[in-house]
């Protein structure tokens, strides 16, 4: 049995239905907490029969409050993890008014409407550990065609360092992860959304994706999961107000 960092611990992941989100569910589940995997896309939940222990789904559309409030509620998380995102593509000039409020609800609101449901809860515990998953496109880099995104992702990281600042004196800490290019259903997408935007061939689109890590390949769900487990674990309790980029080299690798 995998060692359980993670015992006796609550956890509520947005975003948890496939991706990066999903695998941090998993894992958090493997390591031995209760977790509730939330997602707004309830069409795609595994049967509940097929899911290992400690792992259970439930829906939630993270842009709705009264939801946000019931799920934290009833699941009272120790672990809150914001996973939930979505990526417009575009620069500055070419960011529709819906795409730029779209990421901001989705990406960043959604985060702190979720933090403020669940901190009053590790406030009177006075233990709790707050993940929220940002980007290398954000203030930590400049990516081109990624505006809203990008300043979303940004916003995050300050949501994050004014979580940690605010409630370090109660033992809740608050991390970011900042992954670089990671294989989900989305990103392949973004794949083929680029092969045909640029009329070039699946094959050149992802070799083009794979160049922005000097390490040469994409990221994995599970390696993002695994850095979400070390800081929610006691391994991790010496980090807070921090972002984490796993990102093959990207952002810190010329
Ligand atoms: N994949 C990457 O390369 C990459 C890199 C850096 C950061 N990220 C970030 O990681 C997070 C997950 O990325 P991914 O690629 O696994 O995404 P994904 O699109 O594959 O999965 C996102 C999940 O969020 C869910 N979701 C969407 N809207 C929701 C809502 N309103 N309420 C609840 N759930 C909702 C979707 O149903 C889906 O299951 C995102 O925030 C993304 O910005 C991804």
């Amino acid at each position: 049995m995998a060692q359980q960092e993670l015992a006796g611990r609550t956890a509520v992941v947005t975003g948890a239905v496939q991706g990066i989100g999903r695998a941090i569910a998993d894992a958090f589940a493997a390591a031995g907490a209760q977790v509730a995997a939330a997602d707004v896309n309830a069409a795609a939940f595994p049967p509940a029969s097929e899911l290992p222990e400690g792992l259970r789904f439930v829906q939630l559309d993270v842009t709705d409050d009264a939801q946000v409030a019931e799920v934290v509620k009833a699941a009272a998380p120790d672990i809150l993890v914001n996973v939930a995102g979505v990526v417009h593509h575009g620069a500055a000039l070419e960011c529709s008014d819906a795409d730029w409020e779209q990421a901001m609800r989705l990406n960043v609101r959604s985060a702190f409407k979720m933090c403020q449901a669940a901190l009053p809860a590790m406030v009177e515990r006075r233990d709790g550990c707050v993940i929220n998953i940002s980007s290398v496109a954000s203030s930590l880099l400049g990516v081109p065609a990624r505006c809203a995104y990008s300043v979303s992702k940004a916003a995050l990281l300050g949501l994050t360092r004014s979580v940690a600042a605010d409630y370090i004196k109660a033992n809740v800490r608050a991390n970011a992860i900042c992954p670089g290019t990671v294989r989900t259903p989305s990103w392949e997408q973004r794949v083929r959304d680029l092969a045909a935007a640029e009329g070039i061939s699946e094959e050149e689109a992802l070799a083009r994706f794979v160049a922005r890590q000097p390490l040469g390949r994409v990221g994995l769900p599970g390696e993002v999961a695994a850095l979400a487990v070390y800081l929610a674990s006691p391994a991790g309790s010496f980090a807070t107000g921090q972002e984490f980029s796993i990102d093959g080299g990207w952002s810190g690798v010329k």
